[in-house]
């Protein structure tokens, strides 16, 4: 049994234990590691600005997908690595290939749900989903713009040669997170904080329940 959420984000090893582990994983990312990149608009999982790459391990690899971060509780996100959009290229590249794309497609105006979208096309391009029309319409639907107009942000998709395009996740050691993962994955949480309630202040032992861990 241990006593902290074991969470890696943008390739670093985080230990959270305590009351922190009950926070929304967009709080934490800007709040605690100030990556404001990843933006909060809606704070209810209807927008798309707040995506980020979760990486969990299913069996024995780690698989990333796209989420809303405004919605994901640490306590639900033990053992995953999580990769934001300050995290998405490697230290060779200036941008990455999806955020050139949005910029030469004309894809942003204010720019706020920018990173979403491009987290959202980063996704795709990690799932090895092909980028058709369809495909990007269907893949990004869950992400809202109101100032630039989608069209350009179709473009953008299309242009994209997935062929050359790195997979984010291929920036960081894999072995070495799985074998991290591995090691802390079997043993069950719990988070330890105090509450007050009535003016009374006590001590609650929170099992996080390892459901969201299935593994291996
Ligand atoms: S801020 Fe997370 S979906 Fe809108
Ligand atoms: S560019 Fe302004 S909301 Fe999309």
């Amino acid at each position: 049994m241990r006593d902290y959420l074991l969470i890696y984000v943008n390739g670093r090893r985080y230990k959270i234990s305590g009351k922190r582990g009950f926070q929304s994983l967009s709080d934490f990312l800007r709040n605690d590691l100030g990556k404001v990149g990843t933006k909060v608009v809606c704070a209810e999982g209807d927008c798309g600005s707040c995506t980020v790459l979760i990486g969990r391990v299913r069996d024995s690899q780690l698989l990333y997908e796209g989420i809303d971060s405004c919605i994901q509780y640490l306590y639900q996100l033990d053992c995953s690595h999580v990769i934001t959009v300050e995290g998405l290229k490697d230290e060779a590249q200036i941008i990455h290939p999806v955020q050139k794309a949005m910029v030469d497609a004309a894809g942003s105006q204010c720019g706020y749900c920018t990173p979403g979208f491009v987290m959202a096309l980063a996704a795709m391009i990690e799932t090895g989903e092909t980028l058709t029309r369809n495909s990007l319409q269907e893949g990004l639907t869950g992400n809202l713009c109101r100032c630039t107009g989608y069209e350009q942000i179709i473009d953008a998709g299309l242009s994209l040669n997935q062929e050359v395009i790195p997979k984010a996740s291929k920036c960081y050691d894999a072995k070495l997170i799985l074998a991290d993962f591995m090691e802390h994955v079997v043993q069950p949480v719990y988070c330890e904080y105090e509450k007050k309630w009535n003016g009374v202040v006590s001590t609650s032992t929170v099992l996080c329940a390892c459901v969201f861990r299935r593994s291996s």
